[in-house]
């Protein structure tokens, strides 16, 4: 938005001032008919303007013919059940559903997957502690995790689970496709593994530490600061190291594959510099918590192979018909996943894809991590904020927008109440919910009849406009491209700022064209100019916001009369619908949008 701010302020400061006169040149309307340029009124401005829009901007993508059947499939990490949700995890959850929804406004079949991640050490140990059987605490958090979902309002088309049989099914073929491929071997491996890691680590990244509780040595992993201990067993292995040189190759073809490119750079120099086999069983005797190696009942496969088939489990995978395999979604747009597994889902999965011939996801969106006192969030530290409490207190569109708002790809952003109340009264209920009542509230207009008297009016040469109303304009104009191409580059916080940008312009025009003292004056066609153009900037901010706070959003279109099937992205265009408004009569007393809270911390 900045950006286009920038731009559109260059032009107008690179116009020619000319006293107030029309002109004969023409103009595109964002339509595509051409009109007579716009005069600038001197009155405000002193200043002549040429609106400029490019027709293109907005227009819809026309999809590539040979995918068309292909729906854009967003996933989410599957979660460990060995703890209850915390608010991380919910912000993983909310990036992958804004993805998702962003498509399906703009009209393509989307597919999102969500689920729980339940066999391995880690699982095993945790249900050892509560003395129940595995499947008894991974029914229970399983279902909490469901309820998650539920409560902040994902749209997933899947909560796939990896003890489910149809996964198992899944899992098996996968493994046998691994076993064919020629890269599996057994040996005895010796290393250093890491439980709440649920991964083995090369002595380099290993130290000793203290343990700050009970003051012993121990061993602990460098990257996570996590415990972990010597094995010695045998199991099959994965020869990754073959994969090198093609790994590298496909990192060099697709430079972004990996969002952002900090963690690209990571990827390329861990598969340089750090490759290894993979260890992709463990013995039963110490791990019986997982799906058995197919004709081998001694040995478990390793939970992070399980638990990456799940993406192919949902996409119908293997029992789609031979070239229809795509129709299940696969391969995946958008893999969502933190920053601490960016190493499974950017080494481990492209090569295991790799040998048993499958495509590789298009690209990995991986984000920073929630802290809480400078501290990541997390079971371990005791320091997780419980996400059905915060979005009780806050409500789910609050927390959503706040999530993505503050939230980060690339950084670790902090997570405090503070910060949510900040985030509330400046973008919400002063930003967006004092613009939406005055415009819907005001006594001293008709929405419905300014929509009917300037709708398709694409200013005529005597028309009189001043910057501020040109400048508003094409912020209005551009703000659904912008959005988009920030979403193209997956950068949902991005595009957030980009929508705001319109809002909070637009309550900057509403407060400086004053519309109420316009109606004293009587001059009723300026006043429904100024608020039909407000109007068209609330309608097309509410319907690119959806994806972020589908109810708010939702209730915003509600009020200005919006049908339900004119909230698509080709709607987010001035003049794009001719047909809300509600008159003073039919509309309701509505609540405020977004109240005063009760409580600020
Ligand atoms: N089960 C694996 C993922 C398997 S995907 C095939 C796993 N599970 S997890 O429950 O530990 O983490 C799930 C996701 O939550 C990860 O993407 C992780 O980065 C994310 N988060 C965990 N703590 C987080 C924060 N404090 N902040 C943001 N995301 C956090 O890993």
């Amino acid at each position: 938005m900045a950006a286009a701010l920038r731009g559109a302020a260059s032009r107008l400061a690179g116009l020619r001032v000319t006293p107030c006169r029309t002109t004969q040149s023409s103009w595109t309307c964002p339509s595509g008919r051409t009109t007579a340029q716009l005069t600038i009124s001197p009155k405000r401005t002193g200043a002549f303007v040429r609106l400029y829009s490019n027709g293109s901007d907005n227009a819809a993508s026309i999809p590539d013919p040979e995918l068309q059947d292909k729906p854009y499939y967003v996933t989410t990490p599957i979660f460990y059940v060995n703890a209850s949700p915390h608010v991380g995890h919910l912000y993983s959850m909310v990036l992958a559903d804004v993805l998702k929804r962003w498509q399906v406004l703009k009209g393509k079949q989307a597919l999102l997957c969500t689920g729980t991640d339940e066999h391995g050490m880690k699982v095993q140990q945790a249900a050892e502690r509560k003395d129940v059987h595995p499947k008894a605490l991974c029914d229970t958090n399983s279902q909490t995790f469901r309820d998650l979902a539920a409560r902040g309002n994902l749209a997933n088309d899947y909560f796939v689970r990896t003890t489910d049989p149809d996964h198992r099914d899944a899992v098996e073929y996968f493994w046998g496709r691994l076993r064919d491929s020629g890269y599996v071997y057994e040996k005895t491996h010796e290393g250093w593994y890491c439980v709440s890691d649920e991964t083995f680590y090369p002595d380099n990244l290993v130290a000793r530490a203290v343990d700050p509780m009970t003051g012993k040595l121990r061993h602990v992993s460098i990257e996570s600061g996590n415990v972990v201990e010597w094995t010695q067993e045998r199991n099959y292995h994965f020869r990754l190291t073959a994969l090198r040189e093609r790994l590298l190759e496909f990192f060099k073809k697709n430079p972004t594959w990996v969002t952002p490119p900090s963690r690209m750079a990571e990827v390329v120099d861990w598969v340089e510099n750090h490759l290894e086999d993979l260890s992709i069983s463990r013995p039963v005797s110490r791990l019986d918590w997982g799906i058995p190696v197919p004709d081998d009942e001694s040995q478990t496969i390793y939970v992070w192979v399980d638990a990456l088939v799940n993406y192919l489990t949902k996409a119908g995978y293997p029992g789609l018909a031979p070239g229809k395999e795509h129709t299940g979604g696969w391969p995946a747009d958008v893999h969502v996943v933190g920053k601490d597994i960016v190493r499974f889902h950017c080494v481990y999965w492209p090569a295991l894809l790799m040998a048993v011939g499958q495509p590789l996801p298009r690209r990995v969106l991986s984000h920073g991590h929630w802290l809480m006192d400078n501290r990541k969030m997390s079971k371990s530290v005791g320091n997780v904020v419980n996400p059905f409490f915060a979005i009780d207190r806050w409500g789910v569109d609050t927390m959503r927008y706040f999530l993505i708002s503050r939230g980060s790809i690339t950084n670790d952003p902090d997570y405090s109440n503070k910060h949510i109340v900040e985030a509330y009264k400046k973008g919400l209920q002063t930003g967006l919910g004092n613009l939406v009542s005055r415009v819907t509230k005001g006594r001293a207009w008709n929405l419905r009849s300014a929509v009917r008297s300037r709708c398709g009016q694409h200013l005529e040469e005597s028309d009189v406009v001043d910057v501020d109303y040109a400048k508003q304009m094409q912020v209005a104009e551009k703000a659904a491209a912008g959005a988009d191409e920030h979403m193209d580059t997956l950068s949902p916080p991005s595009a957030l700022k980009h929508i705001m940008e319109l809002v909070y312009e637009s309550n900057k025009y509403l407060a400086y064209a004053a519309p109420w003292n316009v109606a004293k004056q009587g001059n009723q066609d300026e006043t429904e100019k100024i608020i039909y153009l407000t109007a068209e900037s609330i309608r097309i901010a509410a319907i690119l916001l959806q994806p972020f706070i589908p109810e708010k959003a939702a209730e915003i279109l509600d009020r200005l009369g919006v049908q339900e099937n004119r909230r698509g992205f080709d709607f987010a265009r001035v003049h794009a619908d001719d047909s809300y408004g509600l008159d003073p009569e039919d509309r309701k007393a509505d609540e405020a949008l977004f109240p005063r809270l009760a409580v600020e911390d």
